[in-house]
């Protein structure tokens, strides 16, 4: 077993912050502080945006060549993975690396209707403008049945994280935390890790991008 580095730190703040700012939403949704929630949803926008060009650009576990693999690996991978059969992975491991795709799709539509969406007290998304009440009002609702289908997936999401930690003995928390995990085998070509600076350059880029549609 050797305990390497797989995550680099921009990756671990993507994901805490992507938490912090999914709860903050829901919470000033519940209490009605409607221009905080706004606030959450562009703060989730800037997450979004930048994750997506490190998913390009970044550090070798973090790119979407790393992890997307073709569907039926990921299920040959997932019935394996029930069985206790598969190794400790560098990484998402195949199933995994689509419950991420499927979780920013349903997170991408919920920021998307957000921004159409309106409360019929005078406030409206910052895209509301451009499209029709009615069409508005279709986006609201939509808005909140897309939430729903989050919540299901995050469940899921902590159901086959917790599956790892507490039957596979995998721990993938920390590793979320520190970076660092323990795997049976190295990869045969060294990780890349991408600089601090190329993921300062496109956080910057995703936070302008998301004060831009303010
Ligand atoms: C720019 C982003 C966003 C904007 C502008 C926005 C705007 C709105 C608006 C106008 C409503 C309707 C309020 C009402 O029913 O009176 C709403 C509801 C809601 N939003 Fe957002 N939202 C955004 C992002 C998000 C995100 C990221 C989440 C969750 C992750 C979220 C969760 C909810 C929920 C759960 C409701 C339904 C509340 C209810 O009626 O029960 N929103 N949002
Ligand atoms: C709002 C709730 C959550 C959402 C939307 C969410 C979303 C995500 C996403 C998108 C990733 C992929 C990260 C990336 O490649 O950039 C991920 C990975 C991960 N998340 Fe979460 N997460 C949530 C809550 C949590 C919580 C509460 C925990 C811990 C208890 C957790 C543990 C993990 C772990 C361990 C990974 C890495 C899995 C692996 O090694 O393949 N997540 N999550």
């Amino acid at each position: 077993m050797k305990t390497l580095k797989i995550w680099d730190s921009a990756t671990r703040i993507f994901h805490w912050a992507l938490v912090i700012n999914i709860v903050a939403a829901w919470y000033t949704i519940e209490n009605r502080l409607i221009e905080l929630h706004e606030i959450a949803g562009h703060c989730l926008i800037g997450l979004l945006v930048f994750r997506l060009i490190w998913a390009i650009l970044g550090s070798r576990t973090s790119r979407f060549t790393h992890f997307v693999v073709q569907p039926f690996a990921a299920l040959r991978y997932l019935n394996k993975s029930i069985r206790l059969q598969a190794h400790h992975q560098v990484g998402h491991n195949p199933a995994g690396g689509w419950m991420v795709i499927v979780m920013m799709c349903v997170l991408g539509f919920q920021v998307f209707s957000g921004l159409l969406s309106n409360d019929d007290l005078g406030f409206s998304g910052a895209l509301s403008d451009h499209v029709s009440k009615a069409l508005s009002d279709t986006f609201t609702q939509l808005h909140r049945y897309s939430f729903n289908a989050l919540v299901t997936l995050i469940w899921l999401h902590l159901v086959a994280v917790f599956f790892y930690v507490l039957i596979k003995k995998d721990n993938l928390i920390k590793a979320m935390f520190t970076g660092k995990k323990t795997v049976e085998q190295a990869p045969v070509k060294p990780l890349y890790f991408a600089p601090t600076s190329l993921a300062l350059l496109c956080g910057l880029i995703a936070g302008a991008f998301s004060y831009w549609l303010f």
